[in-house]
């Protein structure tokens, strides 16, 4: 009896030291796991949204960069880390949602392994080609393809990224054979269309809108649903080629499953705070980052969108032949 009223004391001792914890967070820098190599769309967005959501805490938010397989290598890092909300990752609609239906061996699973804590804006991306590719405009690219079947290659942030998924997609679509490259992250791959290493590549508006301004790249066409205001002249691949096609990358911090609720509801405090100032929304704006309606940034609904994209992927899977290994 003696000893059940020992073990007692003692969860009742940690449980109270938990609390404890979780009402003082953050005590220290927290780390935020981005599976890209730095320099691309979700390093750079991550890092917007993570040097707000810092000052709101009081604490640095230090960016991991753990890149490889599609993202799927940070995702399982950050499955696996300590559940006290000092590390979360940085979610996206490859490694969180389309990976189960591409992966037969995954070693986190996307819903049971995380809590979800809040959802960023949705990121459009523009299919842009290197500045000495023939192709003029989307129609053109299609027409290369059907040419040269093997003389066209897309890069992209790795297998199952969503550079690598759309460009799956819209050639399937197409019907056209484009020999898909593989990077660590989109960074590096736009790098290598812009030096005419590889010619083209579908990249997320935030990166992307730069290079086109500085007339790096050429941009053929874009997969929003219609035409962007910093991109007045270039076509949605809906209104061309794809008729009904859209696609945007969507994003969201997911902690390890059994992180406190307390630390997460004090995370997501801080993060709606930042999109309501004017100053980040401005600036999303600016890139043709589309933020969503206020009840869609919430924990609860980027879960319930986890699971949705991940059935919704598996039925993709089944229909088209992105299967990865
Ligand atoms: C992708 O899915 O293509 C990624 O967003 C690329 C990246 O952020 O590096």
């Amino acid at each position: 009896m003696r000893f059940i009223k020992t073990v007692l004391c003692a969860f009742a001792a940690a449980a109270a030291v938990g609390a404890a914890q979780a009402q003082a967070y953050p005590t220290k820098p927290i780390t935020w796991i981005v599976p890209f190599a730095a320099g691309g769309p979700t390093d750079a967005l991550a890092r917007s949204i993570a040097e707000r959501v810092a000052r709101e805490l009081g604490q640095p938010i230090v960016i991991d960069n753990s890149a490889g397989a599609g993202g799927t290598i940070g995702a399982a890092k950050a499955a696996r880390a300590t559940p006290d909300g000092y590390t979360m990752l940085v979610g996206h609609m490859g490694y969180m949602g389309a990976a189960p239906a591409l992966y037969k061996k995954l070693s986190y699973d996307p819903v049971k392994d995380f809590e979800p804590v809040f959802r960023f804006p949705d990121t459009p991306l523009v299919l842009m080609v290197r500045k000495e590719h023939p192709a003029r405009n989307i129609e053109g690219l299609i027409d290369f393809a059907r040419k040269s079947p093997d003389k066209l290659f897309i890069s992209n942030a790795g297998v199952g990224s969503s550079s690598h998924l759309i460009a799956a997609l819209v050639a399937s679509a197409a019907n056209v054979k484009v020999t898909l490259v593989p990077y660590k992250g989109a960074g590096p791959a736009l790098v290598d269309v812009i030096g005419g290493q590889v010619d083209g590549i579908f990249d997320q508006t935030n990166t992307a809108l730069p290079q086109i301004t500085e007339s790096k790249v050429r941009a053929l066409a874009v997969t929003s649903k219609v035409r962007l205001p910093q991109l007045k002249d270039v076509p949605t691949l809906a209104e061309t080629v794809l008729p009904g096609f859209e696609a945007s990358t969507w994003y969201g911090i997911y902690a390890p499953r059994g992180t406190p609720k307390a630390v997460l509801d004090k995370v997501q405090q801080a993060y709606l705070k930042v999109m309501t100032d004017k100053a980040f929304t401005d600036k999303m704006s600016s890139q043709a980052i589309q933020m969503l309606p206020a009840e869609q940034y919430t924990g609860a609904a980027l879960g319930k969108h986890t699971e949705a994209e991940v059935a919704r992927w598996k039925a993709v899977a089944a229909k088209t032949n992105i299967s990865l290994d």
